[in-house]
Parts: structure tokens; sequence; C-alpha cells
């Protein structure tokens, strides 16, 4: 049985009480899962929810994080104050920081560099925009947000890398990628992975599918041969459809 990685991104929804409701549940109802599962709530219920899932088969993820280690960087949370909290993992360039708050794949990198440096997981988000697929650049520009993201990664940092291909026009629409579409895409990412790393690196890596996942569409999509699991956004907000998804095999 192939092993998955479904993760949950909460966004920026749920007080700390609501997100330890959740994870309270998630924890019940996934501790029999047979695949690996994250969820990764606001800063703000990191806390909260980590000392819940600590411990247990879910893993404790970030949204996003600082560049810089620390220092004169107002709003900003580091790494440490991350690691301090008991994270595990960071999602990184998902396409709401690339495109609501400009970030480049130079930052992005950067990022992904220091987060591995302190031994965290990285869940690089990549993905095109609807005319970019329309004007038939949804590979190129794939490569380029892979490629230039992982500048500077090692073959054995790259072991804690996970890449989550997020078609833009997928995400919060009710829209999903096909699963044949979804497929070519990380067989594609795959194919840049082992021009950069080698064979070995592009068949281990876990490429995982985000994008209106939902529990009527997750087995279909996690049956493809390149899909390794899925980032969940609006599912991953209750248990009664992030489990579904979470346990679909
Ligand atoms: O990071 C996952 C997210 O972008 C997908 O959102 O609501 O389409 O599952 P959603």
């Amino acid at each position: 049985m192939r092993n998955y990685f479904i993760a949950g991104n909460w966004k920026m929804h749920k007080t700390r009480a609501e997100a330890a409701e959740l994870a309270q549940a998630l924890v019940a109802q996934l501790k029999d899962g047979k695949h690996k599962y994250l969820v990764a709530p606001s800063f703000t219920a990191l806390e909260t929810v980590g000392k819940i899932v600590a411990g247990t088969n879910i893993m404790l993820g970030a949204q996003n994080m600082a560049a810089e280690e620390q220092g004169a960087h107002t709003g900003e949370v580091s790494v440490l104050q991350l690691k301090d909290l008991g994270v595990q993992a960071v999602i990184l360039g998902h396409s709401e920081r690339r495109h609501l708050y400009k970030e480049d794949d130079a930052l992005i990198n950067k990022k992904v560099r220091l987060a591995l440096k302190h031994g965290l997981e990285v869940i690089l988000c990549i993905g095109e925009l609807l005319e970019e697929r329309e004007a038939g650049k949804a590979e190129a520009v794939c490569e380029t947000q892979t490629v230039k993201g992982l500048e500077g990664v090692t073959t054995e940092e790259l072991k804690r890398v996970t890449i989550a291909y997020e078609p833009v026009w997928a995400i919060g629409t009710g829209k999903t990628a096909t699963p044949e579409d979804a497929d070519a895409i990380h067989a594609f990412v795959r194919k840049v992975i082992g021009k950069l790393y080698g064979e070995a690196a592009a068949q281990s890596i876990c490429i995982q599918y985000g994008g209106s996942v939902k529990p009527e569409n997750a087995a279909q999509l996690m049956a493809k041969p390149n899909i390794d699991g899925a980032l969940v956004g609006g599912a991953a907000l209750k248990a009664e459809t992030f489990v579904p998804i979470a346990k679909f095999a």
C-alpha cells in the first residue's frame, strides 16, 4: 500500500478554542490512519494545537515563516520561534503568499533553505495561474518555481521537502484539476527533480496535489501514480470532511 502525505492548511481561520476542538477530533479519528498527516493552523493557534497533536501521528505545520532567523522584522515569525512551539514542517511559497503578498521565488528559496537548515520539513507550493495555463505555460511556470525554490538545497535536504502542486485556478474555487491533468504536471515536476537531483530523488520525492480536494474526489486523485498526497484547504476545516480525505484508502 502506498504511503500518502495528507496535510490540512487551515489558512486564516479558527480561534484557539476552535482549533483545539478540530485538532482533538482529528487526533481521535485519525489515530488508526495509515498515512502521514499534518495540520497547519494559524500562528496564533500553534501552541494550542501543538500540545494536542504532540506524540500523535499528526504533524504540526506552520503556514509561513520569516526569511531571517531573528531581528528587527516587525510582524514576522522566525524559524526559531516556530521550533520553540514544536513546529515540524512549514508550508512555503503558497500561491496566496506569492500573489497576494508578493513573495517572489528568491524570497521563497531563502525561506526554504533556512527552514531546512533548522531541521524542519518543507512543503514547497508551486502552481500556475489560469491565464498561464490557458497560454500553455503551466509546465514552464511549475519548472521555474521548482528550480528556483530548490536552489542551494542539497540531495540530503531534499529528503525533507514535499512539493505541493496547487493550480491557482483550482484553489478555493471548487474547480478541481482533473486527475489526469494533475498527474501530468506531477509527472513533469518529477522529471524536473530528476534533472536536478537524479532519478532516485525523483522517484522518492512526495508530490501533493492541492486545489479543491474533497471527500468526493480524493480517491480518484490519489489513484494516479504521480499524486502522493494532498494539501487541503477548505475541506480541512472540519473533521467530517478532512477525515474521509485522510482515510480515503
Ligand atoms: O494549501 C491548500 C489550499 O490552497 C487548497 O485550498 O480550499 O481549494 O482545498 P482548497
